[in-house]
């Protein structure tokens, strides 16, 4: 894997150009290299991010991660973006796992495009609703839920380690059957 990979600098594009799939594990060697850059002190490693790649597929597969790609101004596709979501055995409520976007893509709509496919995906395997956890501080994330009917419903305190932090929990319901409208 060369250093263009996770070049945050070369990627750029608008949001007719960026593409959605599933995470494979070829993908884990960015997406380990892209977890600092977005998540700092609470970066998973890659142990963990390849443990949760594994349940996302066979019998006992209770999880997606997607991936969002985008072609760089030299022409290589690069991943700007990914994120998780667990929605069990479909019978109840599901969580957003992660989200994050690359600094050199952010309000091109990159995070809206991956939400809505992760609340499709809710919806199809027969949730009914998405809950997740936000820093109280995290501004930008909360304008996303909130753009997409999420609600604050709860406070988790110190829920947060690096640095220590409260969590506001928030929920979108999602009606039934599958939700189209996401
Ligand atoms: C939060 C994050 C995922 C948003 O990604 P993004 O691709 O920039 O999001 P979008 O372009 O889809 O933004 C959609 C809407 O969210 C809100 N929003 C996103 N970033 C914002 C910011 N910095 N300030 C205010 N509102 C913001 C806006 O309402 C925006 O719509 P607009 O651009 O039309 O005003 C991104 O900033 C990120 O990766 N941050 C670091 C990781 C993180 O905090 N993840 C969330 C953990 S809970």
């Amino acid at each position: 894997m060369n250093s263009s990979d996770t070049d945050t600098t070369n990627a750029g594009t608008a949001p007719d150009r960026v593409r959605l799939r599933p995470m494979t594990p070829p993908d884990l060697e960015v997406v380990s290299r892209l977890e600092p850059e977005l998540f700092g002190a609470e970066a998973w490693s890659p142990a963990m991010l390849a443990a949760e790649l594994d349940r996302t597929a066979g019998p006992g597969a209770d999880r997606t991660y997607l991936v969002a790609e985008a072609p760089g101004r030299d022409g290589s596709v690069q991943i700007v973006g990914y994120a998780g979501l667990w929605y069990g055995d479909g019978g109840g409520d599901a969580d957003l796992l992660t989200i994050g976007t690359i600094p050199s893509v952010r309000r091109r709509g990159v995070a809206t495009a991956m939400l809505s496919a992760l609340l499709h995906a809710a919806a199809d395997a027969g949730c009914r609703a998405v809950l997740l956890e936000v820093r109280a501080s995290n501004e930008a994330a909360q304008r996303l839920y909130a753009a997409h009917e999420f609600k604050p419903i709860g406070h988790r305190r110190r829920y947060y380690r690096a640095p220590v932090e409260d969590a506001t929990v928030m929920r979108r319901s999602l009606r039934q059957p599958a939700d189209r409208s996401a």
